[in-house]
């Protein structure tokens, strides 16, 4: 017996047909996936286990300069917990199945998997060229993946919650997505031929109507509904959150979890129907619960996954994945943290437009850390943000090279600091209270790199890097005035009240650096390690715990007071060329004492 239904959209008329074949159980109690949700709550009150999962990435194409900021904000994050002494999982890799990239290899002339094998490597090239540290690369392909994905189908399949019917609607194969018709719009391809295209990405699209497996996604609308509602941080920044429940409160109809295999071979099959292929989206969002250990050992690790993608795949993670969760009674991400794009000259980045920006060439130009640094520093994960070689250079030798630079270059420079010593610092010429030789200004400053690592976790937990290394740029030019206004060079050793105002410029200075040099570990890790490594700061003085900033003002015994520096092994950060950014190698800077 077929049931047809008909999903009416906003502003057109119904368009999704779909004819039920099989009904094989009813749909799950709500209380059930409730409380699965509220136990995971429950559990990672006190757990210091992190999973944090970047997207893997499609092989039809190299990589370009937004797989690396999806991949470097994850590692930032993984970096960070990991210095606050998490036990941190951190899970990246490739999405090698579905038609896109049938097509691709086809067009390669290569064999599906020889061709994804060679793509899946640049990625991991770029990636080890980026420090980017993962702990789990995971391949589609992997026989460990398929495993997990017909183990999570057939949960899905008892459960009722899949069922056989027929899909007719839009679909893009650039976005390996269904789309409803008020989601389509009409323009020209390149020949100025008519033809459909997604509105919100621009891709083209086609009528496809098949036989296929439909999953029960509008079942778990009110569900999805109270999960948000009931959890305001589970999709971050505010304004995703907010358009996902606005999507929640349209139409959501059920969705096709298959391709007939006539038209897709590229994939898993479906378990017990050779002549289906199992939907890639499904297949790939899968690839989280895998690296966490699934289906036998992912406790550990899933309650406390995190997703970081960007806002083009917002649906697939907050709609679509949480409701195969749910489905299939497992604990829904803590938090999907949401970015937006990189645009080059104010436009989308696109092979047809000749503007695709190689992640890989750029850190050779501009260093690896160079690079993070740019794209942490200026990626704002709200609004879309616009690339130019011109202004990373500008940023790096403003702010890596010049300032932190060139503060750690005038504190330990044999000039200024003889000894090549951590010195002493003179509680009597920076009393607690005023009257020694410190002014208004420098009782600001102590009290700005105090607070700064409480500053810096609070955006870190939120994925707003941006504002983290705002903060310390500030207190690092903070920390340069300081130095400026008391010309410690000016000053004359050879008078003990002045060399231990010197001392004490020189202590309070460095010990700013090692708060810096320690809170960018995750964002620079080279360039900190160097910066830590000239002050003498040993590998296990660089978490979190280690911080305390400047002991000696709070009357406590300072570990590093009297210590030698480590060796100088030259400029921190070199200067670039800016209006030859693009042509020129990094350039040696001058050091100087001042
Ligand atoms: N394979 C899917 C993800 C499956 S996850 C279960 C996919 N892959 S992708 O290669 O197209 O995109 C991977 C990531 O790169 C996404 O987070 C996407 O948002 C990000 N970026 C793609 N273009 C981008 C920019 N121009 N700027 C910033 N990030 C962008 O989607």
């Amino acid at each position: 017996m077929r049931f047809p239904f008909l999903f009416a959209t906003r502003g057109c008329r119904a368009v999704y047909r779909l004819h039920q074949k099989q009904f094989l159980s009813p749909v799950p109690p709500l209380w059930k996936h409730r409380s699965s949700a509220a136990v995971s709550t429950q559990l990672c009150k006190d757990d210091r286990s992190y999973y944090i999962t970047t997207p893997i990435f499609y092989v039809n194409a190299s990589p370009h300069l937004g797989h690396l900021y999806s991949a470097v904000l994850a590692d930032c994050l993984h970096r960070y917990k990991l210095l606050q002494g998490f036990n941190s999982k951190f899970a990246t890799g490739t999405d090698e199945h579905g038609l896109k990239i049938q097509q691709a290899a086809e067009a390669a002339g290569k064999d599906p998997l020889t061709f994804c094998t060679g793509v899946s490597k640049q990625f991991r090239h770029l990636f080890s060229s980026c420090n980017i540290s993962y702990t789990d690369y995971i391949r589609t392909t992997e026989q460990r993946h398929r495993e997990a994905v017909e183990d999570f189908w057939s949960v899905l399949w008892n459960k009722g919650l899949i069922y056989k019917g027929s899909y007719e609607g839009w679909y893009s194969t650039q976005d390996e997505s269904f789309l409803m018709p008020s989601q389509v719009g009409d323009a020209l391809d390149s020949l100025g031929k008519e033809i459909k295209v997604s509105l919100e990405s621009g891709h083209k699209v086609e009528w496809m109507k098949e036989e296929n497996y439909m999953f029960r996604l509008s079942a778990f609308q009110s569900q999805l509904l109270d999960w948000l509602k009931g959890n305001p941080q589970a999709v971050q920044p505010e304004r995703f959150h907010q358009a996902v429940l606005k999507w929640l409160h349209e139409d959501l109809p059920d969705l096709s979890v298959s391709r007939q295999r006539s038209r897709l071979q590229w994939g898993i099959p479906v378990p017990g129907d050779d002549e289906q292929t199992i939907y890639v989206w499904l297949d790939a969002l899968v690839n989280y619960l895998t690296v966490a250990g699934y289906p036998d050992k992912h406790n550990q690790w899933w309650h406390v996954a995190r997703h970081v993608i960007g806002k083009d795949i917002l649906k697939f993670h907050a709609i679509y994945w949480p409701a195969f969760l749910l489905g299939a009674g497992l604990p829904l991400p803590k938090v999907i943290h949401v970015h937006s794009h990189w645009t080059v000259g104010g436009k989308k980045m696109s092979k047809s437009l000749g503007n695709v920006v190689d992640p890989l060439e750029r850190s050779q130009m501009f260093t690896a850390d160079g690079m993070r640094y740019f794209l942490l520093r200026q990626g704002v994960p709200d609004s879309d943000c616009d690339y130019t070689d011109d202004k990373v250079a500008k940023l790096l030798n403003a702010e890596l090279a010049d300032s932190l630079g060139g503060l750690l270059n005038r504190c330990t420079a044999p000039a200024l600091n003889p000894a090549q010593v951590y010195p002493s610092f003179c509680p009597q010429s920076f009393p607690r209270a005023h009257g020694g030789r410190a002014v208004r200004e420098d009782y600001h400053m102590l009290d700005a790199v105090k607070k700064l690592p409480a500053v810096v976790e609070k955006h870190y937990e939120t994925m707003h890097i941006y504002k983290a290394l705002e903060a310390i740029s500030a207190c690092v030019r903070l920390t340069n005035g300081f130095v400026q206004r008391h010309t410690p060079w000016k000053l004359d050793r050879k008078n003990s009240e002045d060399e231990r105002w010197v001392d004490t410029i020189i202590h309070i200075s460095l010990e700013c650096l090692r708060i810096y040099g320690t809170l960018l570990q995750p964002i620079v890790p080279e360039t900190s390690n160097k910066l830590l490594s000239r002050l003498g700061v040993q590998p296990h003085e660089r978490s979190w715990a280690a911080l305390n900033f400047l002991a000696r003002y709070q009357g406590m015994d300072c570990p590093f007071e009297g210590r030698a520096l480590g060796s100088d092994s030259g400029v921190l950060f070199s200067r670039l060329e800016p209006h030859n950014a693009d042509k020129q190698k990094p350039k040696k800077t001058k050091k100087s004492a001042n």
